[in-house]
């Protein structure tokens, strides 16, 4: 594996932002993995690794360390409708194949830029699918041992947005394939308002194709597909996550709010609140902007690279939102993004 130095890491990411990497390479093969992992270890160097970019802001100043680009490649089919993907595949022509094969589980989820080793690791959801109810296990390498080890999806502790990778165990493991199960022939799921609405008006059934297409159209309308040179969409997808509060705050906001505040159910006494409707009513509109910063036309929870933003400019809005969302409701938002550098 060939090492770079002073690598500018903005065109890695779909955010389009971010300084320069001291050293940077792309890991092809498990045993790159482990030499990029000694040559940090030799050097006393931090270790950033990076998937598809599409879940990160890199600070201005860059990265003092090693980033290692995880660029393995290779899709195996196995009986029963298993799929072992190395972590470097493209995640939107994964799900592209597994639809064109007929085989159900991941036609919610089409459209979401990023690799396929992020999607345990923040455990990727959209339209009713989120991938912890299809990953059977996870190769990665546990920095603690030094080896590759094999991890049962029970073993990962997925929940909203979360797993072991992000939560408990962050910086432990270096994901390189994942195993997911897939059924054959199954119906789509069209759980989710945005698509039961999409296809109210069909005689017959929409096929897995049919989902996927909508789910990147609906996708496309909120400014969460990436579309090139495009600035309404260079971001991070949903820069904060929705919240999930008690029902004492849901009554707090529900009593700052004209009208019935919007909530999913979230386990007993728990609501999940969409933070897009908590910026809007705090007031950040859609388009709203901040220096070359800003806030999607399409969708409020897409804060957005107008053209040659900061990252300091992007965090500056990020501080605006979450202090007024926090007087005004006293929530306090979660990014969803790393943060860089
Ligand atoms: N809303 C607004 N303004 C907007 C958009 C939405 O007020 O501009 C309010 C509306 O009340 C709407 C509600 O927010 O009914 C929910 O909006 P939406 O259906 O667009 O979903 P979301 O909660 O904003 C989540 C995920 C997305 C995922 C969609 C679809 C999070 C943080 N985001 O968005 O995931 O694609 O549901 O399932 O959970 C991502 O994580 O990066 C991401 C894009």
């Amino acid at each position: 594996m060939q090492l770079s130095e002073h690598v500018t890491l903005a065109p890695y990411t779909t955010f389009g932002i971010g300084g320069p990497a001291r050293w940077f390479g792309e890991a092809a093969t498990e045993s790159d993995i482990l030499a990029g992992v000694a040559f940090a270890q030799e050097r006393g160097l931090p270790l950033f690794v990076m998937g598809g970019g599409s879940n990160l802001l890199v600070s201005d100043a860059g990265f003092p360390g090693l980033v290692l680009r995880i660029g393995l490649k290779g899709i195996e089919r196995h009986e029963e409708g298993i799929f072992a993907v190395a972590a470097g595949e493209d995640w939107d022509c994964f799900v592209s194949e597994t639809v064109a094969g007929e085989y159900a589980g991941l036609e919610c989820l089409a459209g979401i830029p990023g690799s396929v080793g992020g999607t345990p690791v923040q455990n990727v959801g959209a339209y009713g699918q989120e991938v912890s109810q299809t990953i059977v296990g996870v190769r990665a390498l546990d920095l603690h041992s030094g080896a590759f080890v094999d991890l049962p999806a029970s073993t990962c502790g997925f929940a909203y947005r979360r797993s072991i990778f992000n939560g408990a165990e962050r910086g432990r493991y270096i994901v390189s394939r994942v195993m997911y199960k897939l059924r054959r022939y199954l119906e789509p799921l069209i759980s989710y308002s945005d698509l039961k609405r999409y296809f109210q008006d069909w005689a017959s059934l929409p096929t897995l194709t049919d989902v996927a297409v909508a789910v990147r159209e609906i996708r496309r309308s909120k400014g969460m597909l990436l579309v090139d040179g495009d600035p309404d969409c260079a971001s991070a997808g949903s820069f904060f996550k929705n919240p999930v509060v008690p029902d004492a705050v849901l009554a707090r906001v529900a009593a700052h709010s004209q009208g019935p505040v919007p909530r999913y159910d979230a386990g007993p006494g728990l609501n999940k609140i969409p933070a897009a409707w908590l910026l809007e009513h705090a007031g950040f509109s859609k388009g709203y902007a901040r220096a070359r910063a800003g806030i999607s036309s399409r969708h409020t929870l897409a804060l957005i690279n107008r053209g040659g933003a900061s990252a300091a400019e992007v965090l500056a809005l990020r501080d605006e939102i979450v202090d007024r969302v926090q007087s005004r409701y006293g929530i306090r938002l979660e990014p969803e993004p790393v943060f860089v550098g």
